[in-house]
């Protein structure tokens, strides 16, 4: 047998990784055993736990507590019980890391260092913004990766312009839509879908938590008013991301038709876009989910590393102006929104994809 670290660190780690937990343990003749490892970036009950019971997730085998820091504190410790665990728990055959967060880059750097193979899930994005931390973390990790799961062509395309060999890149599709397939039956109303009143295609979902939407009072108030306003006397629910959080606490004046609320746990968080009657978001994976569900999106962002959830799916860019979102919003009542593709391999058999390929290479 031989033995693939998998690493989790970041709420959106964990939708990616569960259908390859699944994959790896349903194998007939199973030749690969995994070892799961949570960083402990995310630790809070809302972002983490959750996640883990919804999508039936084994318990970590291994908790690297990191917690919160800077950029380079969180990253140094990763790295650093990241070696240790290697070192001194045993060295893996392979390192599999997801997506673009501190614990991707950390991870594959420590491991590469110990000469561990490095595959990696979400590879060859890019939204060509070098002031998001996600944008280094996939430059990083994509210069010490061996193996390359992607997600569409213009990943792999991107990943060729590096000089990447197509030998080492896989496209598989995605990861994160196979979780969303196989919930699809089973999202949850959240209870505050009757508290507060909320119709089927009669609200928006907002979700914001990036720093340059969310750190700065007087742009985020800007932002939230023309949500507000755009919105008419239609509800917003928003669920409330900690670093969101934190700036929110001094801001007041807010619309009274946006409801901020809890982060909301999977199930419940995409019965709520499946229902709305559209999303606005900063968020890159829930572009990928309302285009599969077909709910209208709206990115409050200047780039985007998922173009294909632009040029096929239901999202648009709309900028970090405010004064765009009134007219979206616009058009989204006069039902003038485009309809959603769903792109190529976004099928919900990824997961198995990437352990038929991981098993051939190991
Ligand atoms: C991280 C990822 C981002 C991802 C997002 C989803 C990086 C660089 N960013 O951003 O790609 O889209 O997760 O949620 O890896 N905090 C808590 N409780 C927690 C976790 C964080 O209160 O469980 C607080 C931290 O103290 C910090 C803030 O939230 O002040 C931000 O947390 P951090 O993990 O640094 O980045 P995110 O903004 O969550």
């Amino acid at each position: 047998m031989k033995l693939v670290d998998l690493i989790v660190g970041a709420r959106p780690n964990f939708m990616k990784i569960a259908p390859i937990i699944r994959a790896l343990s349903t194998r007939k003749n199973r030749t690969l055993s995994y070892r799961l490892i949570h960083t402990g970036q995310h630790y809070d009950p809302r972002l983490s736990d959750t996640f883990f019971e919804q999508l039936e997730i084994p318990r970590p085998d291994e908790n690297l507590n990191v917690g919160s820091g800077t950029q380079a504190e969180q990253t140094a410790s990763i790295m650093t019980k990241y070696e240790a665990l290697l070192v001194d728990g045993g060295i893996s055959n392979a390192c599999l890391v997801v997506g673009d967060v501190n614990s991707t880059m950390a991870c594959a750097i420590s491991a590469q260092k110990l000469g561990v193979p490095v595959a990696h899930v979400e590879a060859g994005i890019r939204s060509g913004d070098w002031s998001m931390p996600e944008e280094i973390n996939r430059l990083v990790t994509d210069s010490i990766t061996d193996w390359f799961f992607t997600t569409s062509q213009n990943a792999n395309q991107n990943l060729r312009r590096c000089g990447v060999d197509d030998s080492r890149i896989f496209f598989v599709g995605n990861t994160m839509i196979d979780t969303l397939l196989a919930n699809l039956e089973k999202l949850k109303e959240p209870s505050l879908f009757s508290t507060l009143g909320l119709q089927p295609n009669n609200y928006f979902v907002a979700t914001l938590h990036r720093p340059a939407n969310v750190d700065r009072e007087l742009e985020f108030f800007d932002l939230l008013t023309a949500i507000g306003k755009g919105a008419r006397d239609t509800p917003v629910v928003f669920p409330v991301h900690p670093r969101t959080a934190k700036t929110l606490l001094s801001i007041s004046g807010l619309p009274g038709n946006i409801h901020f609320v809890d982060p909301q746990p999977y199930l419940e968080f995409n019965y709520l876009v499946k229902n709305a009657k559209a999303v606005i978001t900063d968020s890159g994976g829930v572009t990928e989910e309302a285009t599969v569900m077909d709910i209208p999106c709206m990115t409050l962002r200047d780039n985007t590393e998922r173009p294909e959830t632009v040029s096929m799916g239901t999202n648009e860019l709309l900028g970090t102006n405010p004064d765009a979102i009134v007219p979206a919003m616009d058009r989204v009542f006069a039902d003038k929104w485009k309809r959603g593709q769903v792109p190529p391999l976004w099928d919900g058999r990824t997961g198995e994809r990437i352990v038929t390929h991981l098993e051939a290479l190991l």
